[in-house]
């Protein structure tokens, strides 16, 4: 009895810890020709592989990138003892569902001076499905 409770609790550990549930779900995102956008969160899960040598999903935790836990809907430069660009810092933006959407196609092209170096994710549906994970990721 004692080894199946522990057990559970242990999936459940893993299940938190690791890949969020596949869902599509629809996004505040104007697609080309004012099309509805939704995202697949698993596979953006699979698209943030792209951003994790920077980035953690997790709360408080920094690397080169400043944690992206509840970027959606946050001000830009806002998480605590990250060490911004003037240029993200003072960019005025908020991180909304459209903004992620328009930045992460070409970052420089947003934030001209920003400090992170990433080309952009050229394919809309990559930008969604990646907007749609980090949107339920920072739910949990
Ligand atoms: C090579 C490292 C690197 C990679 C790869 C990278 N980033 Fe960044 N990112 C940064 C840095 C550094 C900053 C801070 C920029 C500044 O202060 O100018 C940043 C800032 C951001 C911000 C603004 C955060 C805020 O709080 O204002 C977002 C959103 C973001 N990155 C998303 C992503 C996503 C999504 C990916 C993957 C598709 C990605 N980044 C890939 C390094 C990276």
């Amino acid at each position: 009895m004692r080894i199946l409770v522990s057990a559970a609790a242990f999936g459940l550990a893993v299940m938190l810890a690791g890949p969020v549930a596949a869902q599509t779900i629809p996004l505040a995102i104007k697609g080309a020709g004012g099309a509805a956008v939704s995202g697949d969160t698993a596979r953006g899960q699979t698209v943030f592989k792209k951003c994790v040598q920077c980035h953690s999903p997790v709360k408080g935790k920094n690397g080169t990138g400043p944690s992206l836990h509840g970027i959606v809907g946050r001000p830009a430069g806002s998480v605590a003892n990250f060490r911004y660009s003037e240029a993200n810092k003072k960019s005025g933006i908020t991180w909304t569902e459209q903004e992620l959407f328009v930045y992460l196609e070409n970052p420089k092209k947003r934030i001209p001076k920003t400090i992170m170096a990433f080309a952009g994710l050229p394919k809309a549906q990559d930008r969604a499905d990646l907007i749609a994970f980090l949107k339920v990721n920072g739910q949990k």
